[in-house]
């Protein structure tokens, strides 16, 4: 069968971001900036560069932020305007017209039922889903590089890193099979394992490309673990019947949910940029004498 091109892109951005409040509280963390750039941004210029045409953000109550952002800002645009100041720096907030869609997950009952309220929009075709708080720096980005491998061996791909082991119960849970350059054939995947029984340290990232088989298998997906549906749980379910790969990205990844994680992307961010990197670089210096 010939592999279907990847056209559209679901971004799950439903969820409580807890570990973040009380900046999450009337805010989603997506919209959390690393230096003055939304993680969703980042995220959606990741998808477009991969070929992304389509957007589909999975919403809940309080993200309409989200939706204000990827619009037209006609009061400010005007006033930047009158101002005399120059607009380019919104060009990467404007989608084109149809290039985006929203629904809405009414209650946060988990990734996988993030992903399955999106499934009429997706339809009968393949499709990525992008985590925005893991926020992934690389050249190409990560979707691109795993959208490169996809167009050779199809069927269902995750990003897959090596965590420390006492990190692996926080994660997606790879049973690896076969290496072949930067591809691991999945051979089985366990959500959140307790300590002690992850069956490797090669855990599943916040990326993924899913055939639209999963959407079917999500339907009848229960509860696992921490009572959610897990997309861990379905993605599990159709290894055997497709292609399953696991990528390894070469690039570097920020964990932006976590406040660790999320303080060390600003720094490497802010460090690298020309418009202020001198300065931070001093600062960050001075500070640890
Ligand atoms: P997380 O578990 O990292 O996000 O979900 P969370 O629940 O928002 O954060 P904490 O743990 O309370 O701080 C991973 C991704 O799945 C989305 C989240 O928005 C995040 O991008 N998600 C999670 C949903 O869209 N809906 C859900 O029901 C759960």
């Amino acid at each position: 069968m010939p592999i279907k091109p990847l056209r559209k892109a679901v971004f799950p951005v439903g969820g409580l971001g807890t570990r973040f409040l009380p900046a999450t509280k009337a805010m989603p963390k997506e919209m959390l900036p690393v230096v003055d750039r939304p993680l969703i941004q980042y995220a959606v210029d990741e998808a477009l560069e991969a070929g992304i045409e389509q957007m589909i953000f999975v919403t809940g109550r309080g993200k309409s932020a989200i939706e204000d952002h990827f619009d037209i800002a006609y009061e400010l645009e005007a006033t930047m305007r009158g101002r005399g100041k120059s607009l380019e720096v919104l060009d990467a907030t404007r989608l084109a017209p149809g290039a985006v869609a929203y629904v809405r997950q009414q209650e946060p009952m988990g990734l996988g039922h993030a992903v399955w309220c999106a499934r009429d929009i997706v339809g009968d075709e393949p499709f990525a889903v992008l985590l925005a708080d893991d926020f992934m720096v690389g050249k190409p980005g990560c979707l691109k590089q795993m959208v490169d491998a996809y167009m050779q061996v199809g069927g269902n791909m995750i990003c897959a890193q090596e965590v420390p082991e006492d990190q692996t119960h926080m994660y997606g849970v790879i049973t690896p099979g076969r290496r072949d350059g930067a591809l691991t054939q999945v051979k089985g995947l366990v959500e959140k394992p307790a300590k002690g029984t992850a069956p490797s340290n090669l855990s599943v990232i916040g990326r993924y490309i899913l055939q639209p088989e999963v959407m079917r298998v999500l339907e009848t997906q229960g509860k696992g673990a921490g009572g959610e549906i897990q997309l861990t749980d379905a993605m599990a379910r159709m290894i055997g019947d497709q292609p399953f790969h696991g990528l390894t990205f070469d690039g570097q990844r920020y964990d932006c949910g976590d406040k660790a994680g999320y303080v060390t992307a600003n720094l490497a961010i802010a460090i690298g940029r020309a418009d202020i990197g001198d300065s931070v670089r001093a600062f960050a210096v001075d500070l640890l004498k």
